[in-house]
């Protein structure tokens, strides 16, 4: 039988109906949202997805910012225009979109936001907090895919979950996430990498596979148990659309694992909106804590 496909737009439009009441409700008590998106250089990919988070806190009636700054900014001004914003009481949260350039510490940036204000939950203080389960801002991406696991009845204690990745911004966060006791969590948690012997090994044993890789056709069906659940975080892009947009694909082989799994994110339309639906509730929440 065909997977179930989790509709990550479809949950994100949800989530974003309780977010704009909430935002409306704290208008009321004087407060709006601020989040200010900073973007430096022009990369292509990092345009698209600035442009998505400011038009989805334009949408939910939050202040946004967004603040274009050249290639050739040094890293000192850009640290001076984040201190600038952290003093700023109109701005709740702060984003530095990444990658950086390399003449550009992305340590030394990352340390300088406010962790009250770090709703990308990047900051080590954060990072820290996760660690002992007890996270003010989870990261985006990894709170997104926890969300359309809860949200699709997919359930997570003492499941096997594999993560395939191990970035700072996904693959380490979601691994940590799900391995907490409690609600939402409480799985057995393998992670795989550049230097696992044999990632099929151990995808082939999980009840939840998470592919967090950053190449197409990384996860084919060979790799899937019969009826896991397939979270694939992986934007790839290959080629462009007759229209000239850029088509997206993610790291696993879609059409043979739908085949195959019992539920499946697509790309586009899975973890994606969830990202940019998590950063304004960090955004919404940094607001709450700001307010008292
Ligand atoms: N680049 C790719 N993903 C992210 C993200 O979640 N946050 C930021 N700041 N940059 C990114």
């Amino acid at each position: 039988m065909a997977a179930k496909i989790i509709r990550g737009s479809e949950i994100a439009q949800q989530i974003r109906v309780d977010l704009k009441r909430e935002t409306a409700l704290l208008k009321e008590r004087g407060v709006v949202p601020g989040l200010v998106t900073i973007l430096v250089g022009q990369n292509p990919a990092s345009m698209s997805y600035v442009a998505g988070k400011q038009r989805t806190a334009h949408e939910l009636g939050f202040h946004s910012v967004q603040d274009n700054q050249p290639e050739t900014i040094s890293e000192a001004l850009l640290l001076e225009r984040i201190l600038q914003y952290n003093r700023d009481p109109r701005i709740h949260g702060i984003l530095v979109q990444l990658p950086l350039p390399p003449h550009i510490s992305e340590q030394n940036i990352l340390y300088a936001i406010d962790p009250g204000k770090d709703v990308d939950g990047f900051h080590p203080f954060n990072v820290g907090k996760l660690m002992i389960g007890q996270a003010d801002f989870l990261p985006c991406t990894p709170a997104g895919i926890q969300q359309l696991l809860l949200r699709s009845g997919v359930p997570i204690d003492g499941a096997e979950v594999v993560v395939v990745g191990r970035s700072n911004i996904v693959g380490k966060p979601i691994a940590n996430m799900l391995l907490q006791k409690g609600d939402g969590a409480n799985a057995t948690v393998t992670v795989c990498h550049t230097g696992t012997r044999d990632i099929g090994f151990h995808t082939r044993r999980a009840d939840i596979l998470i592919a967090a890789v950053g190449r197409p056709m990384a996860i084919t069906v060979d790799m899937v148990k019969q009826g896991a659940v397939v979270i694939d975080v992986g934007v790839n892009r290959q080629g462009f659309t007759p229209e000239g947009k850029a088509k997206l694909c993610g790291d696993v082989d879609y059409e043979a694992v739908r085949q195959k799994a019992g539920a499946i994110t697509p790309v586009p339309g899975g973890v994606g909106p969830m990202t940019i639906t998590m950063l304004m509730a960090n955004t919404v929440k940094a607001a709450r804590m700001a307010a008292g």
